[in-house]
């Protein structure tokens, strides 16, 4: 109910505070300094970004609340206290680097906590709660409108460090989804916030896969227009170890140089598939065939049937009949054939 959201943003906000008061005044903030110093981050960019210090103890925030018990019961809510089986509740955050996650109107609403040095998990996020749905959230998207109301370009990247360095070289519009993947939810908010989504994952094994999730969420939200690219960083770089190896230019010149979504589709099929044009066509038309956009649809498969060195969709409709397609696409070429309004008109 809203009193609840109310509260809870309140107490959201006092946290915030809270961290950002320890990581200036804690008797351990040396350890919290020196782990700054080796990540980089300047003061400017840790008071933008609102990072605080949450110290190790059981009760730094909680204590705080000692004799509000219903202010206690909705940090539990709020995600901030755990409760044991015996019924006592402790700080989730402990001895962590804390960046507080806003929602687009600037509420605090969530908090990723990284751990200062090799512990294990290194980042621990707020769990779900009434006011944090992480799949619907992009860390940075109310820190970057507060510098450019109306953004050319939106970057998708992994991490909240990612974020924040890339902010402090001077990128400032760089934002990450929570989790794993980009969501659909959070596609959308990046396609409605800025002409040009680039998507920018770690350089390894799991920010590959990650790339081309993201290519398919993507793919049933796309309009004509619709500026998406990938950019791949070196092997083992994320964008933080990036930009702080060669500097602003050369990150923007990547960005510059990014590969537009269709060919990240059609280079990675052809890589994979090489010279199984048959099964090449397969796999891009059972991709093509998530576009909801019927006019981007038939330019990719027309594109598609180029790269095929046919001359035309018309000649690519033809050769379907020859090649096993999934059944979703013969279906489609039938229709396509009768000349009905169909998602993917093929003729
Ligand atoms: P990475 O493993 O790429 O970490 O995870 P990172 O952002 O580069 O962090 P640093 O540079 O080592 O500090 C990317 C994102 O995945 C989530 C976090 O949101 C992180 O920023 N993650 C990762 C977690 O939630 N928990 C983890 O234990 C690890
Ligand atoms: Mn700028
Ligand atoms: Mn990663
Ligand atoms: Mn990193
Ligand atoms: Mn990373």
């Amino acid at each position: 109910d809203e009193g609840l959201a109310r509260d809870l943003y309140q107490l959201m906000e006092e946290a915030a505070r809270h961290y950002q008061t320890q990581l200036r005044q804690h008797a351990d903030k040396q350890k919290v300094d020196e782990y700054l110093a080796l990540r980089g981050l300047s003061k400017e960019v840790v008071e933008d970004f609102g990072i605080g210090f949450a110290p190790d103890g059981w009760d730094g925030l909680l204590g705080r609340y000692r004799t509000n018990p219903d202010a206690q019961d909705k940090l539990l809510t709020g995600g901030m206290l755990i409760e044991n089986d015996g019924g006592k509740r402790y700080d989730r955050f402990r001895d962590r680097l804390m960046f507080p996650i806003r929602d687009r109107r600037g509420r605090v609403i969530g908090f990723g906590g990284r751990v200062l040095g090799d512990g294990t998990p290194k980042y621990l996020n707020s769990p779900e709660t009434p006011i944090f749905h992480k799949g619907q959230e992009l860390y940075g998207l109310y820190e970057l409108k507060q510098k450019h109301r109306d953004p050319e370009r939106v970057m998708i990247v992994e991490g909240y460090m990612d974020v924040v360095a890339l902010a402090q070289f001077g990128i400032d519009y760089a934002v990450a989804s929570l989790g794993t993947s980009t969501t659909a939810e959070q596609f959308q908010l990046l396609l409605r916030s800025a002409k040009e989504v680039i998507c920018c994952y770690d350089g390894d094994k799991a920010g590959y896969e990650a790339a081309w999730r993201a290519m398919e969420t993507a793919l049933p939200l796309l309009k004509p227009g619709d500026k998406v690219t990938f950019l791949f960083l070196p092997q083992g770089e994320d964008p933080d170890s990036q930009v702080r190896k060669e500097g602003k230019e050369a990150f923007e010149m990547r960005i510059d140089n990014a590969l537009p979504l269709a060919d990240y589709l059609f280079d990675t099929l052809s890589q994979k598939y090489g010279t199984d044009k048959g099964n090449l066509a397969k796999q891009a038309i059972a991709l093509i065939e998530k576009i909801k956009d019927t006019v981007l649809a038939n330019l990719l498969l027309e594109n598609l049937a180029h790269k095929l060195g046919m001359n035309s969709s018309e000649d690519l409709r033809k050769k379907l009949g020859l090649t096993s397609m999934s059944t979703g696409a013969k279906a489609m070429a039938k229709k396509g054939l009768k000349g009905r309004g169909t998602p993917l008109r093929l003729a």
